[in-house]
């Protein structure tokens, strides 16, 4: 626990979530070994520092530490640059070099990006991790090398594995201890720790006070789903220190900032061809609301039979007289057919005011109606657009073919 806090301290990295406790932890544990190091998680969410903290808790701290990011240099020299050349082995190779593996000799390398390596270099790493040997390009001999290697990736390993692009042996040397770093919105209130410390930073860094967030600002900085995670927070961060005159940033100004803010962490509704796919969030809610007014139309039969057979005893003290009697007359309506004159249900009476069942008959007249008004704003929708049924599906915020439906549900001439 007290390494934890150290190594935070001692790497500037901040925050208290879990996940990334549990990162350091393994980074601190795994350290002193030789063991091969893969770390994983989403662009910016911090990685880069944890190369350094195993290196500087080995026993290899005294010797090189190298940081190459595979990613940023050009297929043709990635093999010299790793593993060296001899002079006149390609054209420009007017010297002979050492590569990184040879350079860090008995220290650390680490592979950033290292799912961007050609396949034939990730052949050559390969073959370094198991035996630590290597051969410079252009050479026959053989060298040897004592490296340990520690490799980051922001993007899913398996999946390229699955795309030809990284070999899986490799993949499995590498990955001897994983360690994840957990994305930002995984972290919950660390976010406002991150904040606070760039927010003063930047504020040191540029002479002013530093910024503050109003508490819809928070709750914006809370939800929002930070796809550039740590990095992304750092600069908007700087932007708005920079740009805004006002220090206490509202949560509309903080919006500014976060352009897709709102199209994200949302539920998902998920789109099939088929007919029973929503075109929009209303589709789902009126789904939702149909199935509940389906519902209860069971449930007010269930109880209408219930009554009807004297199976349950409906003395009543509390004023639903009024709800029963609704319930029967529709049952009534719906099931039984018309005998003239209304036939009542056995065991209850009626003498209750209006007044007492006010509440439940409001929301029983409310939710039931709901047909009625959809019918009313399609025939509104289709009135508006003339009969045009594309124009009318889109203002209902339907699709056509559902539109299409509802208008032969409810017979609904246009
Ligand atoms: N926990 C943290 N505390 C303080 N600063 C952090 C923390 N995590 C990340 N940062 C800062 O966020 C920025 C991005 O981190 P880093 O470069 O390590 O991301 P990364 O995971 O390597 O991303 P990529 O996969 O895109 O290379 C850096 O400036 C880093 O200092
Ligand atoms: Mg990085």
């Amino acid at each position: 626990m007290k390494d934890l806090q150290n190594i935070k301290q001692r790497f500037g990295i901040i925050g208290n979530h879990e996940g990334l406790n549990r990162s350091i932890d393994i980074a601190a544990q795994v350290a002193p070994t030789d063991l091969s190091v893969l770390i994983t998680g989403e662009s910016g969410t911090g990685k880069e520092i944890f190369p350094q903290v195993i290196h500087n808790y080995s026993a290899r701290k005294h010797g090189q530490y190298i940081a190459v990011n595979c990613g940023a240099i050009p297929e043709g020299t990635i093999d010299s640059e790793l593993f060296g050349h001899e002079k006149g082995s390609f054209t420009g190779a007017n010297e002979s070099r050492k590569g990184y593996f040879e350079v860090a000799d008995g220290g650390t390398i680490f592979l950033d990006e290292v799912a961007e390596l050609p396949l034939s270099t990730q052949v050559r790493l390969l073959r370094v991790l198991e035996t630590g040997e290597f051969i410079r390009v252009g050479s026959s001999k053989v060298q040897k090398t004592n490296v340990r290697v520690i490799a980051a990736s922001n993007i899913d390993v398996p999946r390229a594995i699955d795309n030809g692009k990284f070999r899986e042996d490799l993949f499995y040397r590498l990955n001897t201890v994983p360690i994840r770093i957990p994305a930002l919105r995984e972290r919950g209130e660390d976010i406002f720790l991150l904040f606070r410390k760039f927010a003063v930073d930047f504020a040191e860094k540029y002479r002013m006070p530093a910024i503050r967030l109003d508490s819809e600002a928070k709750y914006i900085l809370l939800n929002y789903s930070w796809p550039g995670n740590v990095r992304q927070l750092k600069n908007i961060t700087e932007q708005i220190s920079i740009i805004e005159g006002e220090r206490e940033i509202i949560g509309l100004t903080l919006r500014n900032y976060l352009p897709d803010y709102g199209s994200v962490k949302l539920p998902a509704v998920i789109k099939r061809d088929d007919e029973k796919s929503f075109s929009s969030e209303r589709e789902l809610l009126y789904k939702i609301l149909f199935d509940m007014k389906s519902d209860m139309n069971d449930l007010k039969k269930l109880v209408f039979d219930l009554i009807s057979r004297g199976d349950i005893d409906v003395t009543l003290q509390n004023g639903n007289s009024q709800v029963i009697n609704n319930l029967f007359r529709e049952a009534n309506e719906d099931n039984v057919g018309s005998h003239g004159n209304e036939p009542q249900p056995t065991g209850f009476s009626t003498h209750q005011t209006r007044k007492d069942i006010q509440d439940t008959e409001e929301i029983f007249e409310e939710s039931l109606s709901l047909s009625d008004n959809e019918m009313e704003m399609i025939k509104k929708a289709l009135e508006k657009y003339k009969g045009k049924r594309k124009l009318a599906a889109n203002e209902l915020g339907i699709s056509e073919r559902t539109l299409y439906r509802k208008i032969k549900e409810y017979e609904i001439e246009s």
